[in-house]
């Protein structure tokens, strides 16, 4: 056995739960509720996928027992790790068994790439047991390959007629279920018999609809953050020197910024959905922080925690620009990437960008700090978005509000550290929530590949309530697209969901977040609880 802590030892035996009306899977069978169609573009979509455009939300009911079936899966981790990849593996492994003790799982090396260049191993019961309910995505790693050219597209085809398996399982976010869609129609398109079914991981919470109320992996990422924030919050309170720009990972979206401020209670928490929605410019979020500052000063605190999601610079309406702008005129293959590429010196791409670019987008590109500009030319992720989670923005901030607090001639003390929080939160041992939750992904999964679906999304509602009461269903991936501007073309794809200003976490965070500014209300939640008081193991996250 791989090394392993006392609590990864006690972890391998635990046994996530089922609900009862699930449980024999053989006696399930599909009820297709009604057709379905994506909120915009209807058309557009329609015509890229015109096999399974439209089709039907999917349940299930208990019936007459059905024939063992041998079921043939490969399975992938698409993207960034989030805790309980592991035991979505182990509810597919533990299905695929019940349907046939004869049936395989193959699972595809280290992200897409494994389905394109046919990699993979065979998934055994023993090779499983050392992952079940641990961390990580490291039995068969993950990668952020995107199959869409045709040449990918037929690889996997291949990959899938040589293997003759019944089904692959993209266990990935937003951009990765987009891909499974495309796989799925492509498969069809080439009478290909293996279907493709998608499962919403991803600890930034952006996979989400009235239907996904929670993709897995966030609720982890938050405990893990929060217990790592309260403990810096009491910090601060205890040296009262020191203020905390922690920047939170979460990509665009700042669902984890809002969890944890709920967990926590810091002094102040930026909303980058707020941000844009009030169109707040830079310029103003640094006043705003700086006259907390100064307001806390006068009373004494010259401490306090501030947190800041990862994707707040593109919620920020000039930033924005300049980010769509650059993303425009960076698309790989473009010109002006190139040019930039052969700059000889920043001094040559700034004068580049300022003939390129528009000039407030220029204005505010030549205010950034150096490193800031830096970060922002990186090389785009293979999915054509910014890489948000290079952007040093609490740094940044913390920069900025220390100049204008010089500009004031502020008399108080003002010392400050950056943090930033992501990848500490990505492959924690799973919470009870995530364990659970993600072993009924799996098994979901297999029984959606059973009944012979293809170009769907596993969908396990009712979270908030005790495992008992959740419930089973298929979404055909099509209703969750729109058509979006993506490295300078217009896609189909999975809308991101954002923070709902008028959701009731936001209206509620909106009330609380005055008493938190100079009242120190910082909550202490300490490290996730995995056995004992049920009120402790059992908790979902507090915005589901
Ligand atoms: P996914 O969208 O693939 O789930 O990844 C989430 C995430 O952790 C983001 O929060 C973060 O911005 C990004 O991945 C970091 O990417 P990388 O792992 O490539 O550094």
């Amino acid at each position: 056995m791989h090394n392993k802590s006392s609590l990864q030892k006690k972890r391998l035996s635990y046994v996530p739960l089922v609900p009862e009306a699930v449980k024999a899977l053989r006696k399930l069978k599909v009820v297709s509720k009604e057709k379905t169609e994506p909120p915009s573009d209807q058309a557009e979509i329609k015509k890229k996928f015109k096999k399974t455009y439209g089709q039907p939300i999917v349940a299930f009911e208990v019936g007459a027992e059905t024939e063992k079936k041998t079921l043939k899966i490969g399975v992938v981790f698409s993207g960034g790790q989030a805790a309980g990849g592991h035991n979505v593996i182990s509810g597919l492994f533990d299905a695929i068994k019940d349907f046939h003790e004869d049936g395989k799982l193959f699972g595809f090396l280290n992200g897409p790439i494994g389905i394109v260049e046919n990699k993979y191993i065979e998934i055994t019961k023993d090779k499983l047991y050392e992952y079940r309910n641990q961390g990580g995505f490291d039995l068969i790693g993950s990668g952020r390959t995107k199959i869409e050219t045709e040449e990918q597209l037929k690889s996997s085809l291949d990959t899938a007629t040589k293997l003759a398996i019944d089904g692959i399982v993209i266990i990935g976010g937003d951009d990765s279920n987009t891909n499974a869609a495309i796989l799925a129609e492509y498969f069809l398109n080439h009478n290909c018999k293996t279907k493709v079914v998608g499962v919403p991981k991803t600890i930034d919470g952006d996979l989400r609809s009235s239907d996904i109320e929670m993709s897995f992996g966030f609720d982890t990422a938050c405990k893990t953050y929060s217990e790592l924030i309260g403990n810096i919050c009491k910090d601060a309170l205890s040296a009262k020197k020191y203020y905390h720009f922690i920047r939170l990972m979460g990509r665009s979206a700042s669902h984890i910024a809002l969890e944890c401020a709920f967990k926590t209670q810091p002094n102040l928490t930026l909303i980058g959905e707020e941000i844009m929605h009030k169109n707040i410019s830079l310029k103003e979020i640094v006043s705003m922080i700086t006259e907390l500052i100064i307001k806390r000063a006068e009373m004494g605190k010259n401490y306090g925690v501030i947190l800041i999601p990862e994707g707040i610079i593109e919620f920020i309406g000039e930033v924005k620009t300049l980010i769509d702008e650059l993303n425009v005129i960076l698309a790989s293959g473009s010109k002006h990437f190139d040019a930039i590429n052969k700059s000889k010196d920043h001094m040559e791409v700034l004068a580049y960008l300022k003939q390129n670019l528009n000039i407030e987008s220029f204005s505010c590109f030549e205010i950034l700090p150096k490193d800031i500009q830096k970060q922002l030319l990186l090389d785009r992720d293979p999915h054509g978005n910014v890489q948000v989670s290079k952007i040093e923005t609490e740094k940044l901030l913390l920069d900025m509000v220390k100049k204008e607090l010089n500009e004031r001639s502020f008399k108080g003390k003002f010392s400050a550290i950056a943090h930033f929080f992501g990848y500490e939160g990505r492959s924690a041992l799973p919470t009870n929530f995530d364990a659970n939750y993600c072993y009924n992904l799996g098994r979901l999964s297999a029984l959606l590949i059973n009944q012979g679906l293809t170009g769907y999304i596993a969908c396990v509602k009712n979270l908030k309530e005790s495992v008992e009461k959740w419930q089973y269903c298929g979404l055909p991936l099509t209703m969750l697209m729109n058509i979006e501007h993506r490295h300078g073309k217009q896609k189909p794809v999975i809308k991101k969901y954002l923070v709902d200003l008028k959701s009731h976490s936001f209206l509620e965070f909106s009330k609380l977040k005055n008493y938190w500014k100079f009242d120190d209300q910082y909550l202490l939640v300490g490290p996730i609880q995995f056995y004992g008081d049920k009120e402790l193991t059992e908790s979902c996250p507090f915005t589901l």
